[in-house]
């Protein structure tokens, strides 16, 4: 084949529909294994919407995520790129022996032991912050929530989780200026967390390979923070209204992995470029090509990709499935009689492509 179907939809719009409204995986899935589409940045960009193939390219090392190797044409801020792995040490973008090694410094900080330790204290977090019933959840608790956590677990002190809360609110504008402002108070925080002891924060920077600066330490835990906001902010959203205003699911389902499969937080990876020309499901990509993973559009055909898969895979998602876990069993021991306040199909999410879908508002009567 000389190249993919072009998709019939453009998935990186952000587009507000009923929460129950079919979004795009659909028409992309419909239209092959493998679809091309515009990239927002400009050129085109390759979707994998199947998910044995998607397998496939998250395990290939020619499938690289050094933004070092996107198109040339592209602009990094309108691409919404990390700094190249040249620039900054971070997990999501090396690759390789350098990412295998950053992945066993961070990987027994948020191990499925390890985290079970801190659910007792997570459940706490979680019936703290619904006590006072706030009326629209998605207004500052569905945020707040999991930054609280992850704060408490590097050890950030209590008092800083309104400047976690502003710092991750402002990741939407982005622009050289903004970035750095941005990471400046992430790294404020960073700092609070190292100096405070105690924390997760603190181990990282005995485990990070040697020759780790301060400020390459510092943007790991920005990267940690905010990959943990974004995400369970979200699903936050959608497990609450399901809880609350669809309770017709099937009991025999895990509510929580059912929500995240319906509406997974990541419904794309991020981005992978091709080292070098790859065949990829018969197509041949040429080199610095761009490739995606339709992450909601396979889980729709009843895979699991929500976390991802191959060398990337999330490192929070035990933390993820416990925080998720733990507002679910707070609302049915300490709210038995919580509802939504309007009806659940006419609850809107936002989609916006690569970021994700979000709910617009979610009206609680946390006390019936
Ligand atoms: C429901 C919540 C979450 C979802 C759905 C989610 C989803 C994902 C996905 C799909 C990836 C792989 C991306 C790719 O291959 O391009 C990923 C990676 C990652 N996630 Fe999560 N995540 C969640 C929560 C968290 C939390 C709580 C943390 C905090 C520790 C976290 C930290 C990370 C990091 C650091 C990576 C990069 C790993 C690497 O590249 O080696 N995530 N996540």
């Amino acid at each position: 084949m000389l190249d993919a179907p072009v998709a019939p939809v453009d998935p990186f719009t952000t587009v507000i529909r009923r929460i129950g409204e079919p979004g795009t995986a659909a028409a992309l899935r419909g239209a092959g294994p493998l679809v091309r589409a515009d990239a927002p940045a400009g050129g085109p960009v390759w979707i994998v919407t199947d998910g044995v193939l998607a397998r496939q390219a998250l395990g290939d090392e020619r499938l690289v995520k050094d933004p070092a190797f996107a198109p040339a044409s592209w602009d990094r801020w309108a691409a919404g790129l990390e700094p190249t792995a040249a620039e900054q040490l971070s997990l999501t973008t090396l690759d390789g022996p350098a990412h295998a090694a950053l992945r066993k410094a961070h990987a027994p900080l948020f191990s499925a032991r390890r985290m079970q330790g801190s659910a007792d204290r997570i459940a706490a977090i979680a019936r703290e912050l619904l006590a006072d019933g706030p009326a629209d959840l998605m207004a500052d608790f569905t945020t707040r929530f999991p930054l609280t956590v992850i704060c408490e677990l590097l050890g950030v002190p209590a008092d800083r989780v309104d400047q976690a809360v502003a710092a991750c609110t402002r990741m939407g504008d982005y622009g050289p200026e903004e970035f750095a402002a941005v990471l400046a108070a992430f790294a404020d925080l960073a700092t609070a967390a190292l100096e405070n002891g105690g924390g997760a924060a603190v181990e990282l920077r005995e485990r990070v390979p040697e020759g780790t600066t301060d400020e390459q330490l510092h943007y790991l835990l920005f990267g940690l923070i905010f990959a943990s906001q974004i995400t369970t902010d979200a699903a936050l959203g959608f497990l609450v209204a399901r809880a609350l205003g669809a309770p017709s699911v099937d009991p025999s389902n895990d509510l929580v992995r059912d929500v995240l499969r319906r509406h997974p937080p990541a419904p794309f990876t991020l981005w992978r470029f091709n080292r070098t020309e790859v065949e990829l499901g018969g197509v041949v990509l040429p080199e610095r090509a761009p490739v995606l993973v339709d992450i909601a559009g396979i889980n729709a055909a009843g895979d699991d990709l929500t976390f991802g898969a191959g060398p990337h895979y999330c490192i929070g998602a035990q933390l993820a499935l416990l925080e998720l876990r733990a507002v679910a069993d707070v609302l049915a021991t300490d709210h038995p009689h919580a509802r939504l306040a309007v009806p659940y199909a006419d609850l809107r999410r936002v989609d916006r492509g690569m970021q994700g879908s979000r709910l617009a508002e979610l009206p609680v009567l946390l006390r019936g």
